[in-house]
């Protein structure tokens, strides 16, 4: 029956986990997937999500089905956390929003409303490069997908001005993919007055904002921060739409745990697309799973596990800044040749290294450091006990 069913490619950033468990060597390091790990290499599960299972389990929860979109308290509780308690959509009522399989199921069910029912294009665009996912998610939910210039691989920085370019020559009306922040794969994020500029080009176009935040809190270490952008369009008087996940923030990978949600123009509006949102997903997997939801929406509604959290995610990106600059250091004075001031420019939880796919290759070979053959790698995985070895194979490996 299968006989003509092709062997398809591994993951480009999942494939690269496998290749690394599949080595033996002691020495290896996985900087392939965004994962946080602490420093020893060992993945970390925040205290303020052991606090709000053990406050859960005390509550002796059942396992009944959540709604269709989700639980109540999580998706009112993420989309503050998103656009701001006092922001006119949520003071108004005018979020639809819904509770999805993580980041990339948020992203899914965003896909599949707009290729149903956004009525002035099928094309979304998205940044060159962007995480690679993307691609296949809003492919597979029926849109057309094209890219705008995003990243200069001269400055290391972005292209802001192939970026205005592009958002000028776009269709009206088409849909344009953004990063709120810590952009993946390559770490560049516009400036705030970069971000104003974007935002106003976006506006005049009647272009339409789907914002990607999978990283909130983890660029600056404060999510207020990192909601920047977000809110800026929102404040403006634009209707985003937008991807959340708690899989980086809040360290719950393996939970699935986000939001998707829409600005609409009103509470009746709003109504009539969460309805809409329900047959989406509905046929799609029926409702989300309760757990990571319930530990998300205890640490986001309880002061002090917030507070507690909020410190949280500032160590994490704080650890990942303070290895960017150990690794600086390294390649400096290791005489690695080229300019490597773009690692500690660089934000979130990836650097664009500049390595290219051979350099790669020879890492994996020689010296058993895993990362994607774009040359990103997961600052997270690197910490005390590898960043010198890490170093000094990748000095080697620049030196030819
Ligand atoms: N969007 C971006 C840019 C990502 O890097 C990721 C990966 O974490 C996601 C979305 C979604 O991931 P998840 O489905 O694990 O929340
Ligand atoms: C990554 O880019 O490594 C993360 O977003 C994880 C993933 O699912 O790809």
């Amino acid at each position: 029956t299968w006989s003509a069913v092709p062997a398809g490619p591994p993951d480009p950033i999942l494939g690269v986990t496998e290749a690394f468990k599949a080595d033996k060597d002691p020495r290896k390091i996985n900087l392939g997937v965004g994962a946080y790990r602490d420093d020893n290499g060992k993945p970390y599960v925040l205290g303020s999500v052991k606090k709000a299972e053990a406050f859960l389990e005390s509550t002796n929860p059942d396992k009944e089905y959540l709604p269709i979109t989700g639980l109540p308290e999580f998706t009112k509780a993420a989309a503050k956390l998103a656009y701001g308690a006092d922001s006119t959509p949520l003071t108004t009522n005018s979020v639809a929003v819904t509770q999805s399989i993580s980041g990339t199921g948020a992203l899914r069910i965003g896909g599949a409303f707009l290729s149903r029912f956004y009525p002035h294009s099928k094309t979304i665009y998205l940044p060159n490069p962007s995480w690679g996912n993307h691609t296949p998610i809003f492919r597979d939910s029926g849109l057309e997908v094209k890219t705008y210039r995003y990243f200069d691989k001269k400055t290391v920085g972005l292209d802001f001005a192939g970026l205005k370019e592009d958002l000028k020559s776009m269709p009206v009306g088409s849909i344009v993919l953004l990063h709120a922040c810590a952009h993946n794969p390559t770490g560049v994020d516009p400036t705030p007055e970069q971000w104003t500029e974007i935002s106003d080009l976006i506006q005049e176009k009647q272009l339409f904002p789907f914002f990607d935040m999978a990283y909130q809190g983890f660029a600056s270490g404060n999510t207020t921060r990192d909601a920047f952008a977000v809110r800026h369009f929102v404040s403006s008087g634009q209707q985003i739409a937008l991807s959340q996940s708690f899989a980086k923030n809040m360290g719950l990978y393996g939970e699935r745990v986000g939001a998707f949600s829409l600005v609409t123009a009103d509470p009746e509006e709003k109504a009539r697309v969460e309805s809409q949102l329900k047959i989406v997903v509905r046929p799609m997997y029926s409702n989300p799973p309760l757990h990571g939801a319930r530990i998300a929406s205890t640490i986001l509604t309880k002061e002090e596990l917030y507070k507690e959290w909020e410190g949280e995610v500032k160590l994490m990106a704080d650890r990942i800044i303070s290895m960017r600059d150990r690794l600086y250091d390294n390649l400096v004075s290791l005489g690695t040749p080229g300019e490597w001031g773009h690692i500690k420019s660089q934000i979130g939880m990836f650097s664009f290294t500049g390595l290219t796919q051979p350099q790669t290759k020879a890492l994996a070979e020689k010296a058993h450091i895993y990362l994607t053959a774009d040359g990103r790698i997961s600052m997270a995985g690197l910490n005390g006990n590898n960043i010198d070895y890490f170093s000094e194979s990748v000095s080697k490996v620049v030196k030819g």
